[in-house]
């Protein structure tokens, strides 16, 4: 299939490229797009034949159900039955990088939902995706738009690495801000709300606003053998680099000692700026800089383009430091604990 790739000013997007896209989209095709968390691969939500192309330029498996994202708030009752918690949430952090699952509409096509009785839905922030989703008049159902199992897209060229050929059109619209995907809860008929996958909006941020949050334990645990999964999602491989992540758990000293004497291997590894220097001496070492220890919001910005970089070279193994698990910290180790299959080094 020809890619069109098409450049837009993420500021002040042209209207005239978008309202092409928005055609596309609204043709039953697919369009990857840019929001504030990664790009997003994009087709007509209500389409059931175009949301089965993204399960197939993916490579996804067609019960893993696509979020769909809309551009008024308003617009989720067209797709769910909402409540008072969706509209609380809704009304703080959207637009935003935070997703809902509600009980579904019949205006939801099976495929979309990946069979279930729920749906997701967004409003992003972006002003690229916003106004797409606007032009087009439809939901745009959209996952992130790497294959499946690669890590989540927050560049043109990780886009275009993994989407090239496969889709009509790639809207370049910069570097994603935050670089992890979305915080998703799910709010239940009873208003109990339920973290499935941590990011920016904070477990804090919401309970801040006197909801109380329930985290599921597949966000900082692997499913026990037999557990359904709450999200399908989380029964997948994730976000795995090429060669072996192990995180290593400890305070810094134990941490440059494991390192320096396990380094007889292709080793790469992932640091905080501050430690840098402890790895000079080491120059068989490939080190890759995670920002101050402190810089939790420079670390989601980074985790997914340095996982990328990773997988253009061969290491036997790459290790990184555990991060702390509050505030955005959760949906750090939340992806590192999936990129790491779990591997995790106590010192
Ligand atoms: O930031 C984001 O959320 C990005 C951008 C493009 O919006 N999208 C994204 O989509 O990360 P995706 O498909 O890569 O991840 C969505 C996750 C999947 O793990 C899926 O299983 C889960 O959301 N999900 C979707 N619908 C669900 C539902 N009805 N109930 C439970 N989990 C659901
Ligand atoms: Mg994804």
């Amino acid at each position: 299939m020809e890619t069109k790739v098409i450049k837009v000013e993420s500021d002040n997007p042209s209207l005239t490229e978008l309202s092409y896209c928005a055609e596309i989209i609204r043709n039953g095709g697919l369009v990857v797009f840019p929001t504030e968390t990664v790009y997003g691969l994009g087709a007509d939500g209500t389409n059931p034949s175009a949301t089965e192309k993204i399960y197939n330029a993916k490579g996804r498996p067609s019960d893993n159900p696509l979020i769909i994202h809309i551009s008024d708030i308003k617009d989720a009752e067209k797709y769910a039955f909402v409540n008072s918690t969706y509209y609380l949430l809704a009304e703080q952090f959207m637009p935003g990088p935070l997703t809902v699952v509600l009980p579904s509409k019949d205006t939801v096509p099976l495929t979309t939902r990946g069979g279930l009785t729920t749906v997701a839905v967004r409003c992003p922030e972006n002003k690229i995706a916003h106004e797409l989703i606007r032009l087009s008049g439809v939901p745009i159902a959209a996952p992130s738009a790497n294959l499946s199992g690669s890590p989540s897209p927050t560049s043109v060229n990780h886009v275009i690495d993994d989407m090239y050929g496969r889709v009509d059109a790639i809207i370049d619209g910069g570097n994603c801000d935050f670089g992890l995907e979305s915080t998703i809860v799910k709010i239940d008929a009873d208003n109990k709300v339920t973290l499935l996958r941590p990011g920016k909006i904070t477990v804090e941020d919401i309970e801040a606003l006197g909801i109380s949050v329930t985290i599921a334990s597949a966000v900082t645990a692997s499913l026990a053998d037999g557990e359904t999964a709450i999200s399908p999602g989380m029964k997948y491989k994730h976000y795995a680099p090429k060669s072996t992540l192990v995180l290593l758990d400890g305070d810094n000293d134990a941490i440059i000692s494991y390192i320096k004497a396990n380094c007889d291997k292709k080793v790469a590894i992932i640091a905080y700026t501050e430690y840098l220097a402890d790895f000079s001496d080491t120059n068989d070492i490939d080190v890759y800089d995670f920002g101050y220890a402190d810089n939790n919001e420079l670390h989601a910005h980074l985790l997914f383009k340095i996982l990328r970089e990773t997988d253009k070279k061969q290491y036997d193994v790459i290790y990184a430091p555990v991060p702390k698990i509050s505030g955005i910290g959760l949906a750090l180790y939340n992806r590192m604990i999936r990129a790491a299959a779990h591997k995790i080094i106590r010192l």
